[in-house]
């Protein structure tokens, strides 16, 4: 594994005993992908989920697929997923990479995945992974948070420090466009979402993106403490966006699809 993977993967196992608390956005997206898969042909036989977290919308899968597998790279997130299910026990949780899936070709016939594959190093690597487990004709449905989410926060950091990067940098639809293409994927719908979360004071985001474990930063961040200097200045160009209604924006810019395997 990577040290960038293995950064990832500690800090979701750090997060996971109160993911749930913070995951208002991902709750959200969620909702949306179960509902346009209840208006998909099914239930289906063989499901995953790449990235499955605390196992909230695993579990919320049972309706679609009669057995379910849940796949993540944070030992910590896959504790609190088995001990979510241990009554019903309706999933078998693995440990593994979206980029490396330890599975047979042809194994799903339906793949879910909400909000991770943007922690990939190589999306189309991941995708072609998934094309290669899903028997033809299989599905993805998938969601993934794209360029200009948290810009206020990125913005204002850049105000602050212009050396370092302190928010991740998120592909463009046009990016993940290609990724879709060169993975041999049919898309069968593309949907661009917005959902904006408000809050009283910038120290609220921060402290909630870390319990989400999403203020991992990929590359070229800054490994020594930030000083309070920049930090205060960072706060004070935040203030920027502050609203009529006296709230900070953070906009969660993202994309929901549904890919499908060619049946030969
Ligand atoms: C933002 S959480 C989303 C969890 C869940 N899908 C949800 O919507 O609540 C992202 C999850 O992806 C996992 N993850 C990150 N990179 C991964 C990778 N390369 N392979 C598998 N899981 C990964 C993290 O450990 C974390 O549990």
């Amino acid at each position: 594994m990577t040290e960038g993977k293995r950064a990832i993967a500690q800090a979701f196992s750090r997060a996971a005993p109160n993911y749930d608390q913070a995951s208002h956005v991902q709750q959200r997206v969620g909702e949306q992908m179960l509902a346009l898969l209840q208006a998909q042909p099914g239930p289906v036989e063989r499901a995953l989920d790449i990235g499955c977290g605390t196992a909230a919308l695993t579990l919320a899968l049972t309706p679609h697929a009669r057995c379910i597998t849940a796949l993540d790279l944070a030992p910590g997130m896959l504790q609190v997923a088995r001990s979510n299910d241990r009554q019903r026990r309706l999933a078998a949780f693995v440990c593994g990479d979206a980029e490396r899936l330890p599975f047979a070709p042809g194994q799903f016939d339906l793949v879910f995945s909400s909000f991770t594959l943007q922690w990939c190093e190589d999306l189309t690597t991941a995708l072609t992974e998934i094309h290669q487990v899903l028997r033809p004709g299989g599905r993805l449905l998938l969601s993934l948070p794209v360029e200009n989410t948290l810009r206020e926060l990125r913005l204002s950091w850049q105000r602050a420090e212009q050396r370092y990067q302190h928010v991740n940098q998120f592909l463009s639809r046009a990016q993940v466009r290609e990724h879709v293409e060169r993975s041999g994927f049919h898309l069968l719908q593309w949907q661009e979402k917005l959902d904006v979360a408000f809050y009283d004071n910038v120290r609220s985001l921060t402290r909630e993106l870390k319990t989400l474990g999403a203020h991992q930063v990929v590359s070229n961040r800054n490994r020594a403490l930030t000083g309070r200097k920049t930090v205060f200045k960072m706060m004070s160009a935040y203030e920027h966006f502050r609203n009529h209604q006296g709230l900070l924006p953070a906009s969660w810019h993202y994309l929901v699809m549904l890919l499908q395997k060619p049946d030969s």
